[in-house]
């Protein structure tokens, strides 16, 4: 299991064990977390899976494809430096404590 700590607008933090292998989006959906969509069930087409990656922790994960550094242009809320869609970020034991913080909005 990868422990996946995912922050809302609010503060509040929600640390969930997802097995490796499994996105961030897929860790966030199948624990009923509120905060992404996922309306394109993880095909990257549909920008609703937006997060933001802790900063000190973006070197660890692959930097976006192209696709979805197109689809990063979508997202409803900012697009900064760390924003990634969460359906492209597969867990490995390399991002145990990964923290992702959650946007305003998805759509
Ligand atoms: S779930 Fe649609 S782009 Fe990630």
């Amino acid at each position: 299991m990868v422990k996946v700590i995912y922050v809302e607008q609010d503060g509040a933090r929600h640390d969930i064990d997802v097995p490796e292998g499994w996105t961030v989006m897929q860790g966030a959906q199948r624990n009923g977390l509120d905060g992404i969509e996922a309306e394109c069930g993880g095909s990257c087409c549909c920008a609703t899976c937006h997060v933001y990656v802790a900063e000190d922790m973006l070197g660890l994960i692959p930097p976006p494809g192209e696709m979805e550094d197109g689809m990063l242009d979508n997202v409803v809320a900012e697009r900064r430096p760390n924003s990634r869609l969460s359906c492209q970020i597969t867990l490995t034991a390399a991002l145990d404590g990964l923290v992702v913080h959650l946007p305003e909005a998805q759509s």
